[in-house]
């Protein structure tokens, strides 16, 4: 590829036509659930990825540009190149699957610059890619819907990353509300906006800093198993569709055929089903402490039985208890490192991070990072 075109195509960070703001995503509750067709309870976060648009004089040449890992990924859309770099596929598959929907686009311009730290569980994935696609879909007035950009996405994702997400991140990222969670069925993809007005208390994030990037295989070897527990009980249960038609006392029944790993996983999923609909109840009577409740014993899920948690993870878990004006922990997302997420009183928020860092960096040598987050508005455009 002839990089002199980036010069002639050189985005630059004030001439652009307007910004996408694209959010990451916090999950309260509902944790693989989503690619079971379960529910989640997830909002978008006031941190985003910001994404400069324009078009340029030709017809075919891109040029995008990433502030965070200095480089700048040159193509022409008649010949989308192999990525070299992680981030690089996820533009290649927004702009594959972009040009399956219409015809329309043609040469831009495109500057990244995040807010989100990577790999973390906050979604920064999905930011960029819903970012990616709203950019394109208003620069080339393509006509696509929220519904469209979100599915869009996640078809980037399962084809050009590899990970064979669910839907939450996505759809949390572009139809987040300010102060509000969103409950949403995986199934019907009906949602509905829960008031989330916590003061005095907060959310709060505590970044392992252990990456979970090389995860994805676990990831689909989790949805791999659930797939296989489920057929089992299909075997046994005319009527079941997906792991939320079953009871504890079926999948029970389908034990021994299923064996104990995809077992373990599949009553995980009914657990946590369950959890979800608890607290959205818990939070619409702004009981925050049975919602609190409800997060740790979803990570005691997340780390017994559905084994996606590690050892750093864990330790802040546990840590937290030490903190009575800490009403739940866990981790979040789909697991092996990024954050977990806290609800605590915003008055213990200092001393509690000040403890928690010393004693994370004495047991792991790790260096902890943390932010609060506040449920937000979804993807927008700024001139
Ligand atoms: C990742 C995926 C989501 C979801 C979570 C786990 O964030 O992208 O679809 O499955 O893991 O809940």
């Amino acid at each position: 590829m002839d990089n002199s075109l980036y010069k002639k195509y050189s985005p630059t960070t004030n001439t652009y036509q307007f910004m996408v703001h694209s959010p990451g995503r916090v999950n309260l509750i509902g944790e693989h659930t989503d690619y079971n067709n379960g529910y989640v309870l997830p909002a978008a976060i006031d941190r985003t990825i910001d994404l400069k648009f324009s078009r340029n004089d030709s017809s075919n040449k891109c040029s995008v540009y990433s502030k965070q890992y200095n480089s700048t990924f040159i193509f022409t859309l008649d010949e989308l190149p192999k990525a070299k770099n992680p981030w690089e596929r996820f533009v290649i598959g927004v702009v594959s699957e972009l040009m399956e929907l219409s015809e329309n686009i043609q040469g831009f311009d495109c500057f990244i610059d995040s807010y989100l730290p990577i790999g973390s569980g906050v979604s920064s994935s999905a930011a960029l890619e819903c970012g990616l696609a709203t950019g394109l879909n208003e620069l080339f007035e393509l006509g696509l819907n929220q519904w469209d950009i979100i599915k869009l996405s996640q078809r980037a994702e399962h084809n050009f990353v590899g990970t064979q997400c669910g839907i939450m991140d996505q759809f949390a990222s572009v139809l987040g509300k300010e102060d509000h969670a969103m409950f949403l069925d995986c199934k019907t993809l009906e949602f509905e906006y829960i008031p989330m007005s916590i003061r005095p208390y907060c959310l709060l994030l505590l970044n392992t800093n252990v990456d979970h990037e090389l995860s994805s295989g676990a990831y689909n070897k989790r949805r791999n198993e659930c797939e296989a527990g489920l057929d089992v009980l299909k075997e046994h249960f005319e009527h079941v569709s997906t792991l939320r038609d079953v009871t504890k006392e079926m999948l029970d029944t389908c034990a021994e055929s299923m064996g104990s790993t995809v077992y373990k996983r599949c009553s995980y999923v009914i657990e946590e089903n369950q959890r979800v609909l608890d607290a959205v109840q818990a939070l619409k009577n702004n009981n925050l402490k049975e919602f609190g409740n409800l997060m740790y014993e979803t990570h005691k899920g997340l780390s017994e039985k559905y084994e996606v948690s590690c050892p750093e993870l864990d330790f802040l878990v546990e840590y937290s208890r030490t903190e009575s004006r800490l009403l739940g922990s866990r981790m979040m997302g789909g697991g092996f490192g990024g954050c977990t997420l806290n609800i605590i009183h915003s008055d213990a928020v200092e001393s509690f991070v000040q403890d928690v860092s010393k004693a994370y960096y004495e047991k792991f040598n790790i260096q902890l990072s943390s932010f609060q987050a506040l449920p937000s508005q979804g993807t927008f455009i700024t001139k």
